[in-house]
């Protein structure tokens, strides 16, 4: 049978290499900064007043009846995502957004592309568990 003074030991390892490996992973996060600038924050106000999650997704969370737009920036250059936007498709209202409104959806899409992406697949794993894009 272990004595206290073993109970102790195996308990104060146990708690130092948990706080070293929280640090140790805390320390290593991917964590990076992104300036936002005021059409962004306009463009996801936007973004929420017309529900546009309801049907789209960011980082994969919203509605599944349109497309995940994380990265439709990259994927369809300004020009196209205006023409989407003022026009809708047969499955896809027309809002008919201001000017103002739809450049600051562009500016918030172009945000969000530049923080990531969404397709998992695109992820590589490290073995602590942190991803790499
Ligand atoms: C009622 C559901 C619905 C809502 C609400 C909606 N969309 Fe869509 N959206 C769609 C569907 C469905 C598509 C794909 C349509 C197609 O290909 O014809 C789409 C496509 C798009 C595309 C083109 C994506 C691509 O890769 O081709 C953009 C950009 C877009 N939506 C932006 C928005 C914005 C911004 C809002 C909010 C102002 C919004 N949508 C609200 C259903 C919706």
């Amino acid at each position: 049978m272990a004595s206290d003074l073993q109970k102790t030991t195996v308990a104060v390892i146990l708690i130092a290499s948990f706080l070293a490996y929280t640090c140790f992973l805390y320390m290593s996060l991917p964590i990076k900064s992104y300036a936002t600038s005021n059409a962004c924050i306009e463009g996801k106000k936007t973004w929420q007043n017309y529900n546009c999650a309801a049907c789209h997704q960011v980082y994969g969370l919203g509605g599944y009846l349109g497309p995940d737009l994380t990265n439709v920036y990259s994927k369809r250059g300004p020009q196209y995502i205006q023409a989407f936007i003022s026009n809708g498709t047969n499955v896809m209202p027309n809002f008919h957004l201001s000017n103002n409104e739809q450049e600051n959806l562009i500016a918030y899409f172009k945000n969000i592309d530049s923080s990531g992406k969404s397709d998992p697949k695109t992820f590589f794993v490290h073995n602590n568990g942190t991803i790499e894009q």
